[in-house]
């Protein structure tokens, strides 16, 4: 059952009385409710909660200094340091703060993450978030972090917009690819590290979207309703680890939380991040997120983005005008001046800038790609590529001779290159070997047909100058009624074409704009693309063609598809395929910041396709670079299926490892993928996704992912935690012992396989008996990622930490140890735990 929220309720949401009785950090406390009344009278402290170091501590006379300068700025400044401006000399970043250069505050530049630093110039294109999370593996989080840190401030930046660490709570979510997981522990693991490697370089991190921003429907404006208890049980771990690990700032989101928008919730950001957390940095809106001037700056919000419309002249004016005191100015400049201290950036000479190391990045970028690659399938042998199977091969797909490296939106990074995944299983393939491509599918059109214009024009290349016109009118004739799709490719001014006076690609405004980039919205040159799919008579229609060159010039091209050339794409498909002994269908899905997914279907005609290659040759692997789960009617004709996200720059070469089996595929399921569009936590009720009157509940509890399939015995397509290695491993003598107020798990892991391979082991618990609060079935309480040799093994230790142990008691405002006998499960996911064990847990004061 999950808890009943009265918005009464959840508006005091986050447990402020219980700092002030408990002091900051996590305290145990009576368990209020709980069925046992054999509990101490006093609150116990929970030994293992002590945060890892913060990345950055204070330094020595930053109080000071911040007091110093706040004496100094005319209020003018203040409010300047509150608010973005437009950058004179923009380096193509998202936002810009411009600094007081008379004092020695530099101007702050701020560029988008989370899978590489998105400026104007190329940057290493880190995998997607989701894929680094795959590996279960914090240190490569950490280097993840430090290639991010260390190009940021090599590419003039001082904070980042990341990590992103909202949960994946249902699979149509837009922006799944750029966070970690739907697992709150596991989220909670990689953020820390990530922000600790970012750091670690000098940039600001900034994680964000604080907080429950889990769809992009109507993610302006959505109301999002959780419980205290679900809360801190799920999308609230994140944030909390990320303030453990001395993040620097932290972004708050769009939508509303519990009736309040984000960006002026006091018991967001006054009560639970400063007060009960202890975040020292500062905290600015999304962007075009805030809402108020008063209302925002007093709930704890300190710096609007990207532009000043409440925290500008209508903030200096409030000020003046006494309706907002000055010392609220005061106390956010100090937050922000405070950080950059920290970091060094107020000590006259900015630290000096690193330079780029790109193919230090690029390392990276294949490494997390190899380790982070899922598995889901491989029957009859299907993989690794060996024997005939590497002679002759058909690559099918658009992906895989264009490279899908990585999403769209905000997260989309320039990268410094990106191969073909044809060219790469050609190069691995070595000469001699018979690697033919077929399209499958035509995502970007061919040239028009010549004789269907008339008067005759080219249309495929067309350059216009700077500063002219260039136009065409005429004739279209068809020689039958078809479906055509009609694509325009362009740089600059996008053209006018009007088809029977009718305009095929109007210009949106604003996001809708903006957030059609992405695989689909993007020729491989790089030129922008808009699609249109329209029925036309046979017969002759009026073209009407007019670009315009703009002050830089613009070059376009008109082009289309029909059903005859989509059956012709499909045709030769099923021919490549038949025609080689083995097959590798890169299949695609491109999500995007600012869209939600309408299904979770292959979009397209991608399952037709994948049905008719793999009738034709079952030795197919369907390799998916798509943004979330996907539902998978096809399955069972596929010999393989290995799930790689968006895998970054480096991607196609990570992808060619895993196949040919130079890489055991490392990454393990972070998400469970449904087996049907119903059958998730947040499908189904009206209630759930999208929301219904702008109002979206948490109606799944703290039984976010994995946790809901096992509380309702759903079962899934792959379960949490899924992934399949070349090898096979056995698990054997579990041993479980309480260690403080933690749990010591040890168990072996064998490699009973012919080949070398990496399993990543994962320990589950379940619930307290002692507790009257709604509790998991099983929550992921820890794993470990090891590469063993055949016929070895090894003894794996686990530590479960005392929160992991712990429910939140929304009565007693406070996390309470889970007592009794906790049961105890380790294996190779949610669903294959074949160990299981138990030990009794009691408080430390009791246990003496
Ligand atoms: C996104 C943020 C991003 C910001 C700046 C917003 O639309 O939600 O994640 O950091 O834009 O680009």
């Amino acid at each position: 059952m999950s808890e009943h929220v009265s918005r009464r309720t959840a508006m005091r949401l986050l447990g402020a009385a219980a700092v002030a009785a408990g002091g900051a950090g996590c305290t145990v406390t009576p368990g209020a409710g709980a069925r046992t009344g054999a509990q101490p009278a006093t609150a116990a402290r929970l030994a293992a909660e002590a945060p890892a170091r913060p990345a950055r501590p204070a330094r020595p006379g930053s109080a000071a200094r911040v007091q110093a300068l706040l004496e100094r700025l005319t209020l003018d400044e203040k409010v300047g340091l509150l608010h973005g401006d437009r950058d004179p000399a923009s380096l193509g970043q998202a936002g810009y703060v411009p600094g007081v250069p008379r004092l020695g505050i530099p101007p702050l530049r701020l560029a988008d993450g989370p899978a590489g630093v998105r400026v104007a110039a190329p940057a290493t294109a880190l995998p997607a978030p989701v894929l680094l999370a795959s590996a279960f593996d914090p240190a490569l989080a950490r280097e993840y972090g430090r290639v991010i840190g260390r190009e940021g401030r090599a590419l003039g930046q001082d904070v980042l917009l990341s990590p992103m660490v909202n949960l994946i709570r249902t699979p149509y979510a837009g922006r799944n690819f750029e966070t970690f997981a739907e697992d709150p522990k596991l989220t909670a693991d990689l953020v820390g590290e990530v922000i600790r490697g970012i750091q670690d370089e000098g940039l600001i991190a900034t994680v964000k979207h604080y907080a429950l921003n889990n769809q992009e429907q109507g993610r302006t404006s959505v109301d999002v309703v959780a419980g205290e208890q679900v809360m801190h049980e799920t999308e609230l771990r994140g944030f909390e680890a990320a303030v453990g690990a001395g993040c620097g700032s932290v972004m708050g989101a769009y939508n509303k939380v519990n009736g309040v928008h984000a960006c002026e919730s006091k018991p967001l950001l006054d009560e639970l991040l400063r007060g009960r957390w202890g975040f020292d940095g500062w905290v600015m809106s999304d962007w075009d997120a805030t809402h108020s001037t008063a209302a925002a700056l007093t709930a704890g919000l300190d710096m609007e983005m990207p532009g000043g419309r409440h925290f500008g002249a209508a903030l200096k004016q409030a000020v003046t005008a006494g309706t907002v005191p000055v010392g609220h100015v005061d106390r956010a400049v100090s937050r922000l001046l405070a950080t950059l201290d920290r970091f060094g950036l107020l000590d006259g000479a900015p630290p000096a800038r690193p330079v780029r190391d790109p193919a230090a990045g690029a390392r990276t970028a294949r490494r997390v790609a190899v380790a982070g690659a899922v598995l889901l399938r491989n029957e009859r042998g299907t993989l690794p590529l060996t024997g005939p199977a590497t002679r002759s091969l058909a690559v099918i797909g658009p992906t895989g001779q264009h490279p899908f490296v990585s999403g769209g939106g905000s997260a989309h990074v320039v990268p410094d290159r990106a191969e073909s995944p044809l060219d790469a299983l050609r190069r691995r393939a070595g000469k001699g070997a018979q690697v033919r491509h077929a399209l499958g599918e035509d995502l970007y059109g061919r040239p028009l047909p010549g004789n269907a214009l008339t008067p005759a024009a080219d249309l495929d290349d067309r350059a216009v100058a700077a500063g002219r016109t260039w136009t065409h009118q005429g004739r279209f004739t068809l020689p039958a009624d078809d479906e055509w799709t009609l694509y325009v490719h362009y740089t600059g001014r996008r053209p006018s074409v009007k088809l029977d006076g009718e305009e095929l690609f109007p210009v949106q405004q604003g996001v809708a704009e903006f957030f059609a980039g992405g695989l689909l919205g993007t020729a491989p040159d790089g030129r922008t693309v808009r699609r249109r799919t329209l029925r036309l008579a046979k017969g002759t229609h009026t073209l009407a063609v007019s670009a315009e060159g703009g002050p830089a010039g613009q070059r376009f091209r008109l082009r289309h598809s029909t059903r005859a050339t989509r059956e012709a794409d499909l045709a030769e498909a099923v021919r490549t395929a038949g025609a080689a002994h083995s097959c590798v269908l890169f299949a695609y899905e491109d999500a995007t910041e600012g869209r939600d997914r309408t299904s979770l279907a292959l979009p397209g005609a991608q399952q037709r396709l994948i049905e008719a290659v793999t009738a034709a040759n079952p030795r197919t692997t369907v390799v998916l670079n798509t943004s979330s789960s996907t539902t998978m009617p096809w399955l069972d004709r596929t010999g393989a299926v290995l799930q790689m996200y968006y895998p970054g720059q480096e991607g196609a070469a990570a992808t060619a490892a895993v196949l040919f089996g130079d890489e055991d595929p490392g990454g393990r399921l972070t998400q469970t993928f449904p087996a049907a569009e119903h059958l998730h936590p947040v499908a189904g009720d009206p209630l759930r996704y999208p929301g219904v009157a702008g109002r979206q509940e948490y109606t799944e509890g703290i039984h976010v992912g994995h946790r809901w399939y096992d509380a309702q015995r759903v079962a899934p397509l792959f379960a949490f935690g899924h992934g399949l290695s070349y090898t096979s491993f056995g698990y054997e003598k579990l041993a479980v012992r309480q260690r403080g107020e933690g749990l010591a798990v040890e168990f072996t892991v064998r490699n009973t396989g012919t080949r070398r391979g990496t399993e990543v082991a994962q320990v589950y618990l379940g619930p307290s008996p002692d507790l009257r609060l709604d509790q998991p079935v099983r929550a992921l309480a820890g794993y470990a990622r090891l590469t063993l040799d055949p016929g070895r093994s090894r003894r794996v230790s686990v530590a479960v930490d005392a929160r992991t142990l712990s429910s939140w008691d929304p009565a007693a405002h406070a996390w309470v140890l889970g007592t009794g006998r906790r049961e105890v499960w380790a294996g190779r996911s949610s669903r294959d735990l074949p160990l299981r064990g138990a030990a009794v847990v009691r408080r430390a004061a009791a246990t003496g």
